[in-house]
């Protein structure tokens, strides 16, 4: 079976991060992002095609490199077509039944399941859904038993037709290529899939874990959850001294840590805290940390640094930026 990922937005809301590497390849535990996805695709998905437009050169030669077990083809998209323009865009290339995941989610669906669910049903097309306590920022569905019958975007305040969300993974057969317009921008989630809620849509709701990873937020969220999942470690080559770590981190090999760290960070290879604090954060490779400085809640990009005394909340720091000793940088994006 083929799975087709969609991973060529700009992911603005990941800036100034994304400026310099395509979403796809903004680490999380210090592994592209993408490889999360593909590490839980299940055997029964023999090829993937993977939909870019922004930086498809930097996807595309990030796949020749890594070897990941199985056929993955990295498809250029010339203009952004959007989430269901992107699907169309590869329609050629696509046979029977398929699945369609975005790049940009992390989550414990179990696909055989999910794959059951479809067949069962005998519809053209299948949304995984997951309950969040507010689903405003999402597609909410609203449902009949398995149909989905409401599809709304980003619902108003208090529109939302449920807490159940579009969990961005869905099983199609081939004629819902025939509902996606060609040769526009085409979003799946504002026009195929209301209309395809008014005719046949099922819906398969599962618990477990889920976050998106495009925003801060989710980003950190999505952390946390890998974290707990198996993803804490500290390298017993990493160099502790003086170091206070409290519950789930990642630290790697190369790093060195004196100060408080945790819960819920991650260092990269050659990320530096010297006797600072931080917490809930993520520091990429070669971040580094100065003495008496606090970070929390944020992601601090490549060979940047943050200095004595300085403070970093709830912000994103790019690639080689110098955070001032004793300045503080409160819900900033610092490029
Ligand atoms: P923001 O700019 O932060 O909204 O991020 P985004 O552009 O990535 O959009 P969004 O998070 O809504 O996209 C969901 C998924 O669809 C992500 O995996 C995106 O990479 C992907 N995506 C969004 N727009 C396009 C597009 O025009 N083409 C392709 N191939 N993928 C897209």
């Amino acid at each position: 079976m083929q799975a087709v990922i969609i991973a060529g937005g700009l992911g603005t809301r990941l800036r100034p991060l994304t400026f310099n590497r395509p979403k796809a390849l903004v680490p999380l535990l210090n592994r592209a992002q993408v490889l999360h996805i593909l590490d839980r695709l299940p055997k029964e998905i023999d090829e993937v095609l993977v939909a870019v437009n922004y930086m498809f050169d930097r996807v595309r030669d990030f796949f020749r490199e890594a070897d990941v077990g199985r056929t993955v083809q990295v498809i250029e998209e010339p203009t952004p077509l959007g989430t269901g323009g992107a699907v169309k865009n590869v329609a050629a290339r696509l046979h029977g039944t398929f699945a369609v995941y975005n790049g940009d989610v992390i989550d414990s669906l179990d696909f055989t399941k999910f794959l059951a669910f479809h067949r069962r049903r005998g519809g053209p097309a299948t949304l995984a859904l997951y309950e969040v306590p507010d689903p405003s920022a999402f597609g909410v569905v609203g449902m009949e038993g398995s149909r989905v019958t409401r599809f709304v975007e980003k619902p108003a305040p208090g529109e939302a037709p449920s807490r159940l969300i579009n969990a961005g993974h869905y099983l199609f057969e081939p004629e819902v290529l025939d509902e996606i317009p060609a040769g526009r921008e085409v979003s799946m989630e504002r026009e195929v899939f209301p209309a395809l809620a008014a005719r046949s849509l099922h819906g398969f709701p599962f618990d477990g874990y889920w976050s998106d990873a495009g925003t801060l937020e989710g980003y950190l969220n999505a952390t946390r959850i890998l974290l707990a999942n198996g993803g804490a470690a500290v390298h017993p080559r990493a160099k502790l001294a003086k170091a206070r770590l409290d519950g789930a981190v990642l630290v790697p090999e190369g790093a060195e840590v004196s100060g408080r760290l945790g819960p819920d960070v991650v260092l990269g290879p050659r990320s530096r805290v010297d006797s600072a604090t931080v917490s809930n954060s993520v520091l990429l490779d070669g971040a580094s940390i100065e003495a008496g400085a606090v970070v929390r809640g944020s992601i601090i990009g490549e060979d940047s640094s943050v200095g004595p005394g300085a403070t970093v909340e709830d912000s994103i720091i790019g690639d080689g930026v110098r955070v001032r000793k004793a300045r503080r940088v409160i819900q900033e994006r610092m490029a």
